[in-house]
């Protein structure tokens, strides 16, 4: 596929090295707390300079503050004013942006599945999930893409540096996850874009890629058996309830260090473009986190005719943008 890495998993039981990301600026939205915290904080460590996009001014502050180098920028990603202003600001103080991580998200009662009586008039539901998880990310990637292209061109060159955006999904992007349709729905979505992008990202000198968590703690290496299972401090996407009814019924959680890990294999190595990550617990992969390789149809030769068909009326090789009044274009 063109500028798509060939369709063998990433080999995630592997050491590596992650120097080629010190130096460079990465832009994590939701990095105040939880997973989006621990991808601030491996960054950090990998020293790269991070700018943290969030909601929650104290702690994205406090954070902030902890760690040399990295600056809070008061950021509703649902608010597309907010989001420029991140980028703006990120830009004017690095001078580029090479990584983003699109990670602000949560999740919710969801209004969709609710069933308001038999005598009732249905109400309108909220769609806060969609807001937040897609037109918050959609938004994150419009600007990535932005100051990608503005960094490399639109011409593939060796001078290009590697540029990368990260998408964030979930088990729920692959997996049957009921009453959530709009969380699932948004997270599938995800995957999409990501497909979406990843035939074209190369122009620009950029990757595109995904982490999918699992259930997510911030202490490693416990177990369900043992006596302080419940002491897990948790990320807040779900309520302490919620976890606690998810980990007495024996689901053993990732931890959010695997997936700071997980950010860097992505980042470190330059020929990852299309893929996802697993964030795991330790008991299905050594280091936490795995490619379960369902990116792709490998073997399935009617998809990948299909496939063919669908790039036909709009080939790769036409680079990225078809002008208005193409043949090739399908806009009105
Ligand atoms: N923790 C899990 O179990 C889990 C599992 C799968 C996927 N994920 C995904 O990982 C991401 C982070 O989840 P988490 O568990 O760390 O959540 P969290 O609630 O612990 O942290 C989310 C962070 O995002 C911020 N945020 C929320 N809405 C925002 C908005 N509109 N604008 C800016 N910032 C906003 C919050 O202030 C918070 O700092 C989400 O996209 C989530 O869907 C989490």
């Amino acid at each position: 596929m063109p500028g798509s890495t060939p369709e063998t998993p990433i080999n995630c039981d592997v050491d590596f090295d992650s120097s080629n990301v010190a130096g460079k600026t990465a832009v994590v939205t939701g990095g105040a707390n939880g997973l989006g915290e621990a991808y601030v904080r491996a960054l950090h460590a990998a020293k790269a300079n991070v700018f943290i996009g969030d909601m929650n001014q104290e702690d994205g502050g406090k954070l902030a503050s902890e760690l040399t180098g990295t600056q809070f920028i008061k950021c509703d990603v649902t608010k597309w004013e907010d989001q420029l202003r991140l980028f703006q600001e990120a830009e004017a103080k690095a001078g580029k942006i090479h990584y983003v991580v699109a990670n602000a998200g949560i999740a919710s009662n969801d209004d969709v599945f609710s069933f308001d009586g038999p005598d009732s008039t249905p109400t309108e539901p909220r769609l806060n999930i969609i807001d937040v998880n897609m037109r918050g990310v959609l938004y994150t990637v419009k600007l990535a893409m932005h100051y990608f292209i503005k960094l490399n061109g639109k011409t593939p060159s060796p001078s290009q540096v590697d540029t990368c955006l990260i998408l964030i999904g979930s088990g729920a992007a692959f997996l049957d996850v009921p009453r959530g349709p709009q969380y699932s729905g948004t997270k599938w979505g995800i995957r999409g874009v990501m497909h979406s992008l990843r035939r074209t990202a190369h122009f620009y000198g950029s990757r595109v890629n995904m982490l999918s968590p699992w259930y997510g703690t911030l202490t490693p290496s416990l177990t369900p058996h043992d006596p302080n299972w419940s002491r897990y401090v948790r990320t807040k996407i779900l309520t302490e309830a919620s976890f606690d009814h998810v980990e007495n019924c024996g689901v053993q959680m990732a931890t959010t260090q695997d997936a700071g890990q997980a950010l860097l294999r992505l980042l470190s190595d330059t020929s990852i473009n299309g893929r996802s990550l697993f964030i795991s617990p330790r008991k299905w992969a050594p280091r936490g986190y795995l490619d379960l390789n369902v990116d792709e149809y490998p073997g399935n030769d009617l998809v990948e005719e299909i496939q063919a068909d669908q790039l036909r009326s709009a080939p790769v090789d036409l680079r990225l943008f078809i002008e208005k009044g193409s043949k090739y274009t399908m806009q009105r």
